[in-house]
């Protein structure tokens, strides 16, 4: 941490969660901070409850007394707005209004120092938008802060269209004498990191419409299936917009859908808008994709792999692979037939990419075709989970015959209903591919996106580096397949990622 912030004296407008949070963290690296709210109680509360918290970080042992007793001592509250007058910085926490926000600015710009920068922490309207509320809108910028603002240690640095560039220089440099990293973005909707996490949930609820498979099972295989350094997602997407909760969730997608002039990529699911409408919202209403019971979810037990004794003899076709998947099969004690035909008792096994079971079928007997998703490890030994898509016309036994093969070392194994690109696929490319799009439309730099999706949404790993570890090509082939097999748009590939991938090149590697 870097013991010289740029800026001594901050003001801090707006006294809830996150203006109590900045607050916090510039009076921890020795800034003095005036807080200021409307409301009465606002910011002798939140003292209060600073005063608690620096209590507590003192007795966990993460700050001394002496320290703890300064960085409160800092922060005394501006009764009116004028109080914030010799502050070199004022950064606003208030509500989500642009009307509110601008009224804001241009009463602070007449009350601040002509050299002071005015910084906002909105998450979702346009940074330039509120700066040209002001006489110097040079002197705006955006500064995005996550929740907990201590505990989240990316901030994203916004300029306006009119942004100097020495502010937005001595911002991100505030951010890092904090410690947290600062990551320039863009001043478009989502900025970058809410941006890059409209794929998770938007793809998942995709699926769910498309009644490929329910919550809990699209949930299971995100947290056990994908698998990046070995560990997959925290929280499945239902879990998670469970815990956001649907009236804070779903507005947000509809906005940057909208933001965007409809693109297809950003397509919200009707089936939030009809929950939202009906109150469930997640766990604060006591329902939402799952029910709680004492703020737990009540989770009912998946089906067992069924036990069976003799299999039939397993036939994959041509390929890369297809010859993996034929070896986890005959791992697992199947047993391999040779041929470029299967016999007529064979289970057929495919192993597609971006294609449903019934397309991966063409020209095979699609009553013994099951596919298995081989986008992560399926080979016995570090396999939690397996999944498998029938064709509409597998019949029973040979799915069956599927389920008790791949659940034979003691892995789960998910039944989808016929998709293209399963669920992983569907969801990873296109994390990946948003992810490209805003590499490709220079909202921010690729080592950034990763960076910044890592710590601010707690992904297992960043959008580009998951594509250059399932290879760009594959990313590509799975998107292209599904385009192909649906006509959508959204599951068009981002010119950023079809260029990397034709040309062999990392989608870290900057044009
Ligand atoms: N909560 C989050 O997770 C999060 C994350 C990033 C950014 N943000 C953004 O930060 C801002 C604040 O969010 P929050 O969650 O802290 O909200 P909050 O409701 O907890 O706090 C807002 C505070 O601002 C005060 N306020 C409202 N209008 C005011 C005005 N004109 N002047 C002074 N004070 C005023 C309110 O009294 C309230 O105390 C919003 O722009 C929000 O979009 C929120």
């Amino acid at each position: 941490m870097s013991k010289h912030p740029p800026f001594q004296r901050i003001g801090v407008v707006g006294a809830g969660a996150m203006g109590r949070g900045i607050a916090q963290l510039f009076a921890q690296c020795g800034c003095d901070i005036r807080l200021h709210d409307t409301q009465p109680d606002a910011s002798a509360n939140a003292l209060r409850e600073l005063g608690a918290t620096f209590e507590r970080l003192t007795q966990k042992g993460k700050m001394s007394a002496e320290e703890a007793q300064g960085a409160r001592g800092r922060i005394a509250v501006a009764d009116q707005l004028e109080g914030l007058a010799g502050c070199e910085l004022v950064i606003e926490a208030i509500v989500e209004r642009l009307d509110a926000k601008r009224a804001l600015f241009a009463r602070l710009e007449a009350i601040v120092g002509s050299d002071a920068v005015l910084a906002t922490n909105t998450s979702s309207l346009s940074v330039t938008a509120i700066a040209a509320a002001c006489t110097h809108p040079g002197r705006v910028a955006g500064i995005h802060f996550f929740n907990p603002v201590p505990l989240m240690k990316v901030v994203e640095v916004i300029p306006g269209v009119r942004t100097d560039a020495a502010v937005l220089e001595r911002l991100s440099a505030l951010v890092r004498s904090s410690g947290h990293r600062a990551v320039v973005a863009a001043d478009t909707p989502g900025f970058l990191v809410n941006h890059a996490g409209r794929g998770y949930g938007t793809e998942a609820l995709k699926a769910l419409s498309e009644g490929v498979a329910d919550a809990p099972t699209i949930d299971r295989i995100l947290r056990e299936q994908v698998r990046f350094g070995g560990n997959g997602f925290r929280l499945g997407p239902f879990e998670l917009l469970d815990l956001t909760a649907l009236d804070v969730s779903h507005p947000v997608m509809e906005s940057i859908y909208r933001q965007f002039y409809d693109e297809p990529r950003f397509r919200p699911s009707v089936l939030t808008a009809q929950r939202l409408a009906g109150g469930l919202l997640g766990r604060k209403s006591g329902e939402g994709f799952y029910r709680y019971d004492e703020n737990q979810p009540i989770l009912i037990d998946e089906p067992v792999a069924p036990v069976t004794g003799a299999l039939p003899p397993v036939w994959v076709p041509d390929g890369e692979r297809a010859a993996a998947l034929g070896a986890t099969a005959s791992a697992l004690g199947a047993t391999l037939e040779g041929g470029s035909q299967p016999s007529e008792q064979a289970l057929i096994l495919l192993a597609p990419l971006g294609l449903d079971a019934t397309a991966a079928a063409a020209g095979l007997d699609a009553t013994r075709a099951v596919a298995l998703d081989t986008l992560f490890e399926h080979a016995p030994g570090n396999c939690r989970r397996r999944v498998l898509m029938p064709t509409p016309a597998t019949r029973p036994a040979f799915l069956e015959a599927a389920r008790a093969l791949f659940g034979s070392d003691g892995a789960a194994v998910s039944v989808l209903r016929d998709s293209p690109g399963f669920i992983a696929q569907r969801v990873i490319a296109m994390i990946v591919s948003i992810g490209c799009e805003i590499a490709q439309q220079r909202i921010a730099a690729p080592e950034d996106i990763d960076a910044a999706v890592r710590a601010g949404l707690g992904y297992p790993a960043g959008p580009l580096e998951m594509g250059d570890t399932l290879g760009a090509a594959t990313i590509a082939a799975i998107l292209e397949g599904m385009h192909a097999v649906t006509g959508d748009p959204r599951y068009r590939p981002s010119q950023w990622l079809r260029r990397r991938a034709l040309l062999g090149l990392s989608l870290h590697h900057a044009d």
